[in-house]
């Protein structure tokens, strides 16, 4: 079985890029991997920490290593947005393949100084751990977003992006081009996408030759994706679309069964939804 960076390696050479989505639940993580199987592309589960207060951190590793090995398939786990070193160990020691070190609320040295902790932390637990760093604010929130927020206007400079992953030693890098955590209300109404500096990304790239994540996926033009993936990023991730898909299939389901109460004849709507978001975007990640 391949692992999380053979399977970068393998996609940066086909030139297209792991879709990552996230999971609070085990409807949405069910019709990730179904989706991904179908379609046999390789997908990245993460689990931010409040998504891990939920699941649980060795049941979130537990349950994808299950799928792994169950079906012998490359579905692999990250612990996004990691805001600690303590949470850092955690995941490194619970076995997930990707450690997403966020200190991007941190002035640009704090951020590179505790980033390059993470690194040292989870890789002295697990030398094969991919570890990503951010810099560059985007937002925190992958929900409905009244306003961008103002800090996500400054795009990261191709300059600090190398300062950076020089610093830190990061294994994937996680700039700001564009891209914003949540969905405002005209996006969600499809009047109105985000778009990214395609330029920039392309420049970042080249300065600083790493792997790079896109965040904040959810309500990006189509093309943008495509462009995004075709200059440098290696992973991308979507989460309030699958959240949107979720809310909208539990609403229906509740509204097709109104005497029922077992979750599992309520709730496969919102598998069908979520499905949906992850069939058409893990198609154009990978075309
Ligand atoms: O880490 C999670 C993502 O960056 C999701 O962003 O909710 O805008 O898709 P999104
Ligand atoms: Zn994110």
């Amino acid at each position: 079985m391949e692992s999380l960076r053979e399977v970068l390696e393998q996609n940066k050479k086909k030139n297209v890029a792991v879709g990552h989505f996230n999971i609070s639940d085990l409807v949405t993580l069910h019709a990730i991997f179904d989706t991904a199987r179908e379609l046999k592309y390789p997908v990245l589960i993460g689990v931010s920490e409040g998504e891990r207060k939920m699941v649980g951190v060795k049941q979130a590793a537990a349950l994808v290593r299950s799928l792994r090995d169950e079906f012998g398939y490359p579905i692999f786990l990250n612990a996004d947005h990691t805001e600690s070193l303590e949470h850092v160990r955690e995941a490194a020691q619970a076995g997930f393949d990707e450690v997403m070190f966020d200190g991007s609320k941190l002035p640009f040295e704090q951020n590179a100084k505790q980033t390059k902790q993470a690194v040292e932390i989870a890789k002295s637990i697990n030398p094969k751990v991919v570890v990503e760093g951010e810099i560059g604010y985007i937002g925190s929130s992958s929900g409905i977003v009244e306003k961008r927020p103002e800090a996500s206007l400054k795009y990261t400079e191709p300059a600090e992006a190398v300062q950076f992953v020089k610093e830190t030693g990061v294994d994937v890098l996680a700039p700001a081009v564009g891209n914003m955590h949540g969905m405002m209300r005209d996006m969600i109404a499809g009047e109105a996408h985000k778009r990214l500096d395609i330029a920039r990304i392309g420049k970042i790239k080249e300065a600083v030759g790493t792997f790079m994540t896109l965040h904040g996926g959810s309500g990006t033009a189509d093309e943008d994706f495509v462009a995004a993936i075709k200059h440098g990023m290696n992973i991308v991730h979507v989460n309030t679309e699958l959240r949107l898909a979720w809310r909208r299939g539990v609403e229906q389901g509740l509204k097709d069964n109104p005497n029922e109460v077992a979750p599992y004849k309520i709730l496969p709507a919102a598998y069908q939804k979520i499905a949906e978001v992850v069939r058409n975007r893990l198609k154009l990640f990978n075309s």
